[in-house]
């Protein structure tokens, strides 16, 4: 375990089962249809490579990214979104599932889902790892969630604090140390 980590709240091994459950609910929903799945750089990347595998081929599947930035080097939200990198293609008339790392004061997903429809897709849903509801303050529905968490300072599969920590291959509790002057 890294020396910056306090615990592991899960391991690789529950990440990669809970991750091939969601891959079999989006299966079963998006079955025949075609889905754009966006990324939302970069804190979903670890969860997204590993989600897009766990769908099956009766879904015909593309990827696109966007970067929707509400955190500098902090452990707060500052409330401004500001898109960084937009979508390569329109979503116009597409089903669109966003894929996310987590869902924390809800700002960014709020923010993003709106303006996702706001473009015209057919529609639009939400795949999350974690969903942090206790810290919630902009309204959010998860279509597919997989752990809802306490309200712990986690890192690791995607998620960084200050850049760092985001190749771990679990979910860790960041020590309180590394976050408090
Ligand atoms: C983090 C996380 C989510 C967002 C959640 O991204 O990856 O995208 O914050 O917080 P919210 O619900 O309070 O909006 P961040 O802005 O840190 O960028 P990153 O993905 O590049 O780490
Ligand atoms: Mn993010
Ligand atoms: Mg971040």
């Amino acid at each position: 375990m890294h020396q910056d980590v306090k615990e592991i709240l899960y391991t690789q091994e529950q990440l990669a089962a809970r991750v091939t459950e969601l891959g079999r609910d989006i299966s079963r929903d998006y079955k025949g249809e075609s889905v754009v799945l966006v990324g939302v750089l970069k804190g979903a990347i670890v969860f997204f490579t590993d989600l897009a595998r766990a769908i099956d081929d009766t879904v015909n599947v593309s990827f696109d990214f966007i970067s929707c930035s509400s955190y500098g080097n902090s452990t707060t939200s500052t409330g401004v979104i500001r898109i960084l990198k937009d979508l390569d293609r329109s979503v116009e008339g597409k089903h669109v599932l966003v894929v996310e790392d987590i869902v924390d004061t809800g700002t960014t997903l709020h923010y993003l889902l709106d303006n996702l429809r706001a473009r015209g897709a057919k529609s639009v849903c939400l795949a999350a790892l974690l969903n942090k509801p206790d810290r919630r303050k902009m309204d959010v529905h998860v279509d597919y969630v997989g752990f809802v968490i306490p309200d712990y300072f986690v890192v690791g599969y995607g998620l960084d604090f200050a850049e760092r920590y985001r190749h771990l291959p679990y979910i860790g509790i960041l020590k309180e140390e590394m976050y408090q002057d």
